[in-house]
């Protein structure tokens, strides 16, 4: 070997040397640390250049009914387009089924609220139908390509200086989160994923935005300090959260639409960010407001926004997690804003039936519509009834008549998670549907009774024997059908 070719390679070595980055005791490749060269958006903020901005938003649900899980996602992912997030770093989950959907008025728009514009335009259709599930989404907060099934193969690709916005809107219940396919997303998993991520050095902080029906229960007890996550949640772990411009509120939609266009706490959130300049208003400020407006007014009862995690980390501006939208340098954070606080809304849990409910009363007398509409309340309360009555009866059957209620409606002191052993809560709502058929969006209210039968060390045959003697037949409605498997 000549000289030259010596020194050349030397050279060219120390040329590569400096191109691997060494940031903790985490060594990124070049490939990998191609993301530090990029230009990153100016938005005034040292700490916020440094890395890279990520953002995955998840709509739980499907079925015209869920408009508004879909349609607060679409809202999220034009608003953190605005604010200068690219969408190659977006991951958006949505079922994908209402902008084509026959009932849908405005054939392929999506509005979030009632003079909204539209909000589908050139969201990305990264996992839509059946690739939304959990493994998915794992695999996608994890930033595991090779666990990934179908999809556009998008994950979250952050490194050690990178900030993590993840967003989720949905039907939940204690323990639980839905999705449009089987099984659900129980909290236990996803804590162990957010302690994954945390353990493989690849963010700064991430901020997690959650509404759901009991969504507290989703962190309490669950989510230790010292991960830099911080997270809110629409409620806390004992009730419900609220959708928003629906059918029949003051706010209501534009009169063809039979169904709520949005989530009180999401579009709470979501209307905040999108008139401010994110660089002077804190996640802390936004809390606060957001809180304010989810409690509700006169009728409306409202829900109790929460936090969990690194509460310190709310000192943050928003724009470390959603950018800024330069068209509102000007407006800075005001805490009596205009928002509206509705005087009314809807239980999450019975969006469903004013969605029935509007279509039924809308269509014209003995219209083959009117028919539909008027089945479909009936299956819908159908259910309600068989899943209230069989986890009541199986109390009964196990710990007897007086004794039961008590048992499944008893709440662990704040602080502790909803159970200790999350696996036999995944085994007992098994058993449950074996038997008395799925608990699906509506049922999974009654997730405390069942951990509840856990924690009072009920066995997995006690369960068998007390679900079918309480649920001799699976019931032949759409709801109780176990046709996508069961939700554990
Ligand atoms: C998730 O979706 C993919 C693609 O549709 C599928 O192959 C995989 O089995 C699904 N996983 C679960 C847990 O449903
Ligand atoms: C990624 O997923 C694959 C398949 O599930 C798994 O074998 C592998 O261990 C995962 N990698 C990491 C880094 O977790
Ligand atoms: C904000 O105010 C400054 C100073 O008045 C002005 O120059 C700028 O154009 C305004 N920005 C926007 C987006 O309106």
């Amino acid at each position: 070997m000549s000289h030259l070719t010596v020194t050349v390679t030397v050279s060219l070595l120390s040329l590569l040397l400096s191109l691997v980055f060494v940031s903790g005791d985490v060594i990124r490749l070049p490939s990998q640390a191609s993301k530090f060269f990029r230009p990153t958006e100016n938005d005034g903020d040292d700490d916020a250049s440094a890395g890279t901005k990520w953002a995955v938003l998840v709509a739980g649900s499907s079925g015209y009914w869920n408009y508004r899980h879909q349609a607060d996602v679409c809202h999220a992912y034009q608003l953190l387009k605005k604010g200068g997030l690219k969408e190659e770093n977006i991951v958006v989950f949505m079922y994908d089924d209402i902008a084509k959907n026959k009932e849908n008025p405005r054939p392929g728009i999506i509005i979030n609220s009632p003079k909204g514009e539209n909000v589908y335009n050139g969201v990305p259709k990264d996992y839509t139908g059946d690739d939304v599930n959990v493994s998915n989404l794992f695999a996608v907060i994890l930033g595991n390509k090779t666990a990934l099934k179908g999809g556009s193969g998008k994950v979250v690709d952050s490194g050690p200086n990178d900030h993590i916005f993840i967003y989720y809107s949905d039907h939940g219940g204690p323990g639980v989160l839905g999705m449009p396919t089987s099984p659900y997303l129980y909290a236990n998993d996803l804590n162990d994923v957010l302690k994954k991520k945390h353990a493989s050095g690849t963010y700064k902080s991430l901020v997690f935005y959650l509404e759901a029906c009991e969504s507290g229960s989703i962190f309490e007890g669950l989510l230790p300090e010292g991960l830099n996550i911080y997270a809110t949640t629409a409620a806390n772990a004992e009730e419900s959260s609220w959708g928003t411009y629906c059918p029949g509120e003051d706010l209501s939609p534009p009169s063809e639409y039979e169904t709520c266009l949005g989530d009180l706490y999401s579009v709470s959130w979501m209307e905040d960010s999108d008139k401010h300049n994110l660089q002077t208003e804190s996640l802390h400020q936004q809390y606060e407001l957001v809180k304010k407006r989810t409690a509700g007014s006169g009728l409306g009862s409202g829900s109790h926004v929460m936090e969990f995690g690194d509460v310190g980390l709310s000192k943050e501006k928003l724009v470390l997690y959603m950018g800024t939208n330069p068209a509102n340098e000007n407006y800075t954070f005001v805490y009596e804003n205009s928002l509206k606080i509705p005087s009314r809304f809807t239980n999450q849990r019975d969006a469903d039936l004013v969605h029935f409910w509007d279509k039924y009363r809308k269509a014209p007398e003995g219209s083959a519509r009117k028919l539909e509409a008027q089945k479909q309340v009936l299956e819908a309360m159908s259910h309600r009834l068989h899943v209230d009555n069989s986890v009541m009866l199986i109390g009964k059957i196990l710990f007897g008549m007086s004794e039961g209620p008590a048992v499944l409606n008893r709440v662990r002191s704040s602080g502790k998670p909803l159970v200790d052993d999350w696996d036999c809560l995944k085994t007992l709502v098994r058993a449950f549907e074996r038997h008395c058929g799925s608990l699906s969006q509506y049922g999974i209210k009654h997730m405390r009774s069942i951990a509840n039968i856990c924690n009072a060390g009920i066995q997995v045959e006690q369960m068998e024997e007390a679900a079918m003697q309480a649920c001799p037949t699976i019931p032949t409605g759409p709801w109780s059908s176990l046709h996508r498997g069961f939700s554990a």
